[in-house]
């Protein structure tokens, strides 16, 4: 496989929030990144051209396969190859916490499109160009509520525990092409998107805080080195796995 240096990477939902920390991490190590994102994925790759690293931007809707198929395509078109990707877009900052039966069903459809189809549609129109490359990594973003099946929000925690499912399936699928598919499941993070939602922050922060053993808040940055270590070398023999990465939260 290719060095980290000169790798291409798309993350999804990269234009804020852990998606933007990750893709500032590698591209900081050498990384061609393509910020994909549904809003704003211009600016944050702007950002990134600014401090004199290679990024570009692509507007996509995950849940849309013509539209997922379009962002393989520029990456293709704009960088020549793609060597690994991260599935971060993911809806969760924008849910308000509430008790299972007051969830329509239509909320539940719209978390799992975007969520769970999306790294499925992702993975799915990505494999050719791996196939072709001889191999690839695929790191899904999966959540600590996965394991601990955390109150509130039944949709989101269920699409997270498919997203560690469909980790294990797909690396089973695409190993044999060189392919290898991971997840990291991070704890309760300050994104930019989880700030701006005060019920959120008001119920879930302390508790986290307190349950933890590092003792202090978890920040997109935090993630970033976990996700460098599933895109390089240095995991070449590891597929199918779960990381979580919450500051001792829980002991996966
Ligand atoms: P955020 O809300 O700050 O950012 C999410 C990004 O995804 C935004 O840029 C948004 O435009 C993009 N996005 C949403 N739907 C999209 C779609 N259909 N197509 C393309 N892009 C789309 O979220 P945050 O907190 O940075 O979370 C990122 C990922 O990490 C999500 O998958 C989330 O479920 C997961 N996660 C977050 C945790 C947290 O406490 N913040 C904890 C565990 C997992």
């Amino acid at each position: 496989m290719k060095s980290l240096e000169e790798s291409v990477v798309i993350v999804t939902g990269a234009a804020i929030g852990i998606g933007f920390a990750i893709a500032s991490h590698l591209a900081e190590r050498g990384a061609k990144v393509m910020i994909a994102d549904r809003d704003g994925a211009p600016a944050a790759a702007q950002k990134l051209s600014a401090l004199g690293y290679q990024a570009a931007a692509c507007a996509v809707d995950v849940s849309s396969p013509e539209q997922v198929n379009a962002m393989i395509s520029a990456t293709i078109e704009r960088y020549g190859r793609i060597d690994s990707l991260v599935n971060n877009a993911g809806i969760y900052s924008t849910l308000k916490p509430k008790p299972f039966e007051e969830l329509e069903v239509e909320e539940w459809r719209r978390v799992f499109d975007v969520n769970v189809i999306g790294v499925f549609l992702c993975c799915k129109a990505v494999f050719a160009e791996f196939k072709k490359n001889g191999g690839g990594r695929v790191v899904n973003i999966s959540s600590g509520v996965a394991f601990k099946g955390n109150p509130w929000m039944a949709h989101y925690v269920a699409s997270k525990g498919a997203v560690v499912s469909l980790t294990r399936s797909l690396a089973t699928e695409m190993g044999k092409h060189g392919v290898l598919v991971n997840s990291v499941a991070p704890g309760f993070t300050l994104s930019e998107g989880v700030n701006r939602n005060a019920a959120l922050v008001a119920g879930v922060k302390e508790p986290s805080l307190r349950n933890r053993i590092i003792g202090r808040d978890m920040l997109p940055e935090d993630l970033a080195g976990a996700i460098e270590f599933f895109c390089s070398a240095q995991s070449s023999f590891i597929t199918g796995q779960t990381l979580v990465v919450d500051g001792g939260a829980y002991f996966h």
